[in-house]
């Protein structure tokens, strides 16, 4: 038995997990920092770090005690080192290091990309490896090949605007807040998906990247008219409202799932899995769900509770590292960007300019 403690704080929850084998989660404490955030509409960098640093200490206490384990207990410490916010990393590999030191106890670097590409294997009682996965989060949209969890390679990934990224910015433009995913699913109940034609942009027709940057842009012509960027909303009415949001979240879905059964087709991998922030998207479960049924594909989204941003999957992935001696030194560094394409990592630091 083998237990690792989990710490996350790339973006805007303050996380920590301890899960046993990498996959039976004893505790998963994530706190939200969506209050602090709302009133500026997205993500204040130097808010989110201060805010982890509150909140670790005590986020990490309340995850050993839930999950009745003492530092003797824990195996090793796996934490989140890119992508994300730098000054949001740093906070919790600081941590990570300094119990790594102070309990001697081996140190893991996790790719918070790759450990949504593992959620959906957690809690399974059969590993679904090899599979397709599709991660669509705030910041990243990216499909990969998971050989199994230690041997990962991208397929695809986001050239602009993430999937998570459009909805947040859709909902700024139709007037719901923040964070707009939940919101924008919530309106589009009530919508007929097929009301606008919003674009389905595909690429190049082979190609497995993800880009939509344009869908935005026209659903903010679409309320203001062609060119315009105020002035449109309040002549919508709620029936056109929720329209527009139902159409919207089709056309991402619609994208999501071409480009998903592109890369089964040219892997022949028979499982496809779900991961990240917008994979707590009920519309895109059912439908992903539907199209693997149709074609005879085993599918597994990951559980609601590891969809958004969570410690439990980074310990989980952490645990596959720790096993294939995949050790960090103290010298572990924070990184915005994610690791380069088909898995090869930056030789150097990439420019820590906040970014995500
Ligand atoms: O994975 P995540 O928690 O953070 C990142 O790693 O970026 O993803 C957050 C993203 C946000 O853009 C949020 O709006 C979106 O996930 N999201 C949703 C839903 N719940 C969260 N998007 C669509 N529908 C949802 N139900
Ligand atoms: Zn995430």
């Amino acid at each position: 038995m083998t237990t690792i403690l989990g710490i996350e704080t790339s973006c805007d929850e303050t996380s920590a997990a301890v899960v046993v084998d990498g996959t039976h989660v004893r505790s998963n404490i994530v706190a939200s920092q969506v209050d602090l955030h709302a009133k500026y509409g997205g993500v204040v960098p130097e808010i989110a770090s201060r805010a982890h640093i509150e909140r670790l200490d005590s986020v990490i206490e309340e995850a050993m005690a839930v999950a009745r384990v003492t530092a003797d207990g824990i195996d090793a410490i796996a934490v989140t080192n890119r992508p994300g916010l730098v000054g949001a990393l740093v906070i919790g590999v600081t941590a990570a290091k300094t119990l790594s030191w102070a309990w001697g106890k081996p140190l893991i670097g996790v790719d918070h990309i790759r450990a949504h590409a593992y959620s959906p294997a957690i809690g399974l009682a059969t590993p679904p490896w090899p599979a397709i996965a599709l991660v669509v989060s705030g910041g990243h949209t990216s499909l990969f090949l998971v050989r199994e969890p230690t041997s990962i390679e991208v397929l695809g990934a986001t050239i602009d605007d993430a999937a998570g990224e459009a909805f947040d910015k859709v909902a700024t433009i139709l007037g719901l807040g923040y964070p707009g995913g939940p919101l924008v699913e919530k309106l589009a109940r009530d919508g007929d998906p097929t009301a606008v034609d919003f674009p389905r942009t595909m690429l190049d027709p082979q190609s497995l990247d993800f880009s939509f940057s344009g869908v935005k842009t026209a659903v903010l012509y679409h309320v203001h008219g062609h060119g315009r960027t105020s002035g449109g909303l309040e002549k919508l009415s709620a029936k056109q409202l929720a329209d527009i949001a139902a159409s919207f979240q089709q056309s991402i879905i619609d994208v999501l799932l071409r480009k998903t059964m592109l890369a089964v087709s040219g892997t022949g991998v028979g499982t496809v899995v779900l991961g990240g922030g917008v994979a707590a998207n009920k519309t895109l479960r059912g439908a992903l769900e539907r199209e693997c049924q149709s074609r005879n594909l085993t599918f597994h989204a990951a559980p609601m509770s590891y969809c958004t941003d969570n410690a439990a999957m980074i310990a989980a992935l952490g645990y596959h590292q720790f096993m294939r001696g995949d050790l960090a030194g103290l010298d572990l560094d924070a990184y915005a960007s994610a690791h380069e394409r088909h898995g090869i990592a930056p030789a150097t630091p990439v420019v820590h300019d906040g970014t995500a």
